[in-house]
């Protein structure tokens, strides 16, 4: 039998790779501008820094975490990067080292939810926290931060949603509202949200059974609860995002289905349908209790967001086809194959790419694969060549090829190089660029 990969998680080959690492640079070049530093935390973490982060009753911690036990301890294979960057920025004293942090991490997350378009189980998160700013103008700049990434790679039908879901004792305050709203309905919702009522009723918002949200259709929205200070803290953002031209909906229905929220929360929708209904490109929020309730002495305030970015190149025209080799190697006979081994090695050292294809070829055959694979010059070696101490270079753009001393080599390799590939060449692969794509 064939053994396959695991049931929601997908190899990424490298011409597909190609355009993950271009994803990966649009993103790491935004985020450094604005001050992030690269974070990178372990995978695993004990299972107790998600129960008590995430909470026990999020879908996320009650049904999709790949969690095991190993000698003494209890694992979990991260399923987001929150909770496991704020373990870090405690453990390491951060506080004290600097008033304000801003930290970015990319990588995969593992959640074992049923695989569908835009779903997986491994899947991957390129994400921002900043903790030590408790103010709106903290949570305006993510926003906007986040709007000219997805512009950056090339997203255009997106929506931001913007809530508020209060501090602490809003919280407590709307899940007695919520409390008293589902109680009469209790035996229309599902088992899970049944036992939410009781736990924690924020969630059946969030529950994606037809029941719960056909219930959930008439919930009170949390935006009247919000005290003063919420509502100062929502105001200011709001009039921040006007300032900085930022597009968005206020979504008082916006819960997100993470338990340690505080305050602000937003996510950004694609809007053209391409991801069904997993149409939420990037989401995020405050967290201002996470970093003591993890340790620290003093609160922290936070805030952060992850982008998932199998849904960014869901909807992104951004493509990088994988650069052929700058040069080819085809040695003709045998005995050619020792001498071409030492002259790529030596483009190699002067910054030149190459590939060699040493299994005995046809010249016929080789300049097929070069042509194939996009390389742009093929140095031929064959016994005559041999004989003479000289290589044929071939320009497989203006189709033009000159015999040089092996001594020559990287110098009319050089100057080949050195011009541009032919016009139709670059248009081809710079159109399938935004032109905002640093
Ligand atoms: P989240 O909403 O659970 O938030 O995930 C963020 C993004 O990750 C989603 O908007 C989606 O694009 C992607 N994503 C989530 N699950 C999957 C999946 N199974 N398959 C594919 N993509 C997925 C968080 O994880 C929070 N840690 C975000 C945050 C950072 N809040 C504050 N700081």
């Amino acid at each position: 039998m064939v053994v396959r990969a695991v049931r929601g998680m997908k190899d990424i080959l490298p011409d597909e790779a190609a355009r993950w690492q271009r994803l990966e640079h649009t993103f790491r070049s935004i985020v450094e501008r604005a001050g992030y530093g690269e974070v990178r935390t372990p995978h695993l973490e004990s299972t107790e820094l998600f129960v008590r982060e995430i909470g026990a009753d999020t879908d996320v911690v009650a049904k999709e975490m790949y969690s095991f036990s190993r000698h003494d301890d209890e694992l979990t294979v991260r399923p987001e990067g929150t909770a496991g960057a704020a373990r870090a920025y405690v453990q390491n004293n951060l506080a004290q080292l600097e008033p304000v942090t801003r930290w970015y991490y990319l990588g995969p997350m593992f959640r074992a939810e049923r695989p569908a378009k835009g779903r997986f189980r491994q899947f991957h998160q390129a994400g921002c926290e900043i903790y030590g700013d408790a103010g709106p103008a903290c949570d305006a700049e993510l926003i906007a931060m986040c709007t000219e990434l997805v512009m950056a790679l090339g997203v255009r039908d997106f929506v931001v949603h913007v809530n508020s879901i209060g501090s602490a004792g809003t919280r407590a305050r709307y899940r007695d509202a919520l409390r008293d709203y589902f109680s009469p309905l209790a035996g229309s919702l599902s088992d899970d949200s049944q036992r939410r009522l009781v736990t924690n009723p924020l969630r059946i918002l969030d529950s994606k059974d037809p029941r719960d949200q056909e219930a959930s259709r008439g919930a009170p929205s949390v935006s009247a609860l919000l005290d003063e200070d919420d509502a100062a803290h929502l105001a200011k953002l709001r009039g921040y995002l006007e300032d900085l031209g930022v597009p968005y909906v206020f979504d008082p229905r916006l819960v997100r289905g993470l338990d340690y929220y505080t305050r602000t929360l937003f996510e950004l929708k694609i809007t053209s349908g391409e991801l069904g209904a997993q149409d939420a490109l990037l989401g995020g929020g405050r967290y201002d209790e996470m970093i003591q309730h993890l340790g620290n002495k003093k609160p922290v305030p936070a805030i952060g967001f992850a982008m998932g970015l199998e849904r960014i190149l869901a909807v992104t025209p951004l493509g990088a086809p994988r650069a052929g080799p700058d040069c080819f190697f085809a040695p003709l006979v045998e005995s050619a194959v020792g001498r071409s081994l030492v002259l790529a090695k030596s483009l190699r050292e002067h910054g030149v790419s190459c590939e060699l294809d040493g299994r005995g070829q046809s010249v016929k055959a080789m300049l097929r694969r070069a042509n194939a694979m996009k390389a742009r010059l093929v140095a031929i070696v064959g016994q005559e060549e041999l004989e003479r101490g000289e290589v044929t270079v071939k320009d497989l753009d203006r189709h033009e090829q000159v015999r040089v001393p092996f001594a020559d080599l990287f110098d009319a390799v050089r100057a080949r190089l050195a011009v541009p590939r032919s016009s139709s060449e670059l248009s081809r692969d710079e159109l399938r660029v935004p032109a905002s794509v640093p």
